[in-house]
């Protein structure tokens, strides 16, 4: 379950203005994917298109086989949870608690299910001593923690994190980390919308290079950050690990501080 098709997919918005042209890719049950790019590229329009916020202007797309031309936006989303970019955008529940069981309400899950539900996923998002506060009275941090809890106890197949780590401190990111790697144990599909590299290599395989409505390239995050072309067409700069063999002209693919170290280890062994 998770699975979404993109089939020659077309976006304009009601002004006329065209955010994505012709695209088509597969992203398969349980893949970790980042997509990234330039300010404007269409990425945010891309996910609203998987959730069905947006519908295509043409085109066609798949969940786990099924048109979603035959589903309700509700039906969508559902099952495709789309955490926004600014969470604001989604609060409007006077408790944490009734802010994540929303939904839950109002698709009529039973009682004892829906308390069990959401402080599950409370728990997950380290939100349980918080569940009787007004999400307006804490940090923007942690209302971005609240929109991530909605989407775990609905049960999405597919979660969908807009900038996640942005206005994140060390310890929210690690916790983000924490939440990926357990829904990633669930076998859940997981895509990631940002601009933090340094986030995309340390939890994602799969990268989607977005420039100018279009994907430019797609592919394992070590062949993507090998492109200087791309990125620089993409207006991305490699994680720091990258920039650091750049600049030294050392020739491996390597992208994370731990892949580094290994490397100079070993490179002390031989000596
Ligand atoms: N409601 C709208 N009506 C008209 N144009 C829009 C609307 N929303 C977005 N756009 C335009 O569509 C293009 C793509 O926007 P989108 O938000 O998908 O970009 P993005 O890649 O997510 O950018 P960012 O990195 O800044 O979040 C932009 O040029 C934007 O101005
Ligand atoms: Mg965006």
């Amino acid at each position: 379950m998770g699975k979404l098709e993109f089939k020659n997919i077309n976006f304009s918005y009601p002004n006329g203005y065209k955010a994505i042209n012709d695209l088509s890719l597969t992203i398969d049950s349980g893949e970790k994917v980042a997509i990234v790019g330039q300010n404007g590229a269409g990425k945010s329009t891309f996910a609203k298109l998987m959730n069905g916020l947006l519908r295509p202007s043409s085109g066609e797309i798949l969940l786990d086989g099924k048109s979603t031309k035959d589903m309700t936006t509700a039906q969508i989303s559902r099952r495709v949870g789309y955490v926004f970019q600014n969470p604001n955008d989604q609060i409007f529940n006077s408790t944490v608690y009734d802010e994540v069981a929303f939904s839950l309400r109002a698709l009529k899950v039973e009682e004892d299910e829906l308390d069990r539900r959401v402080r599950k996923a409370c728990e997950i998002c380290e939100l349980s001593e918080l569940l009787d506060d007004h999400p307006y009275d804490l940090p923007f941090s942690t209302r971005k923690f609240i929109t991530i809890a909605i989407t775990i106890a609905n049960n999405c197949d597919v979660f969908i994190f807009d900038e996640p780590t942005a206005g994140q401190d060390a310890y929210s990111i690690s916790c983000l980390k924490r939440v990926i790697d357990h829904l990633h144990g669930l076998n859940k599909t997981i895509i990631t919308i940002t601009h933090d590299m340094e986030f995309v290599v340390e939890n994602f395989d799969r990268v989607i290079v977005m420039s100018n409505k279009e994907i430019i390239m797609d592919g394992d995050k070590k062949e993507v950050f090998d492109e200087d072309e791309v990125l620089q067409k993409a207006y991305i700069q490699p994680p720091v690990i990258k920039r650091l063999c750049n600049s030294i002209s050392l020739n491996e693919k390597l992208l994370l501080v731990d892949d580094f170290v290994d490397y100079v280890k070993k490179m002390e062994g031989k000596k």
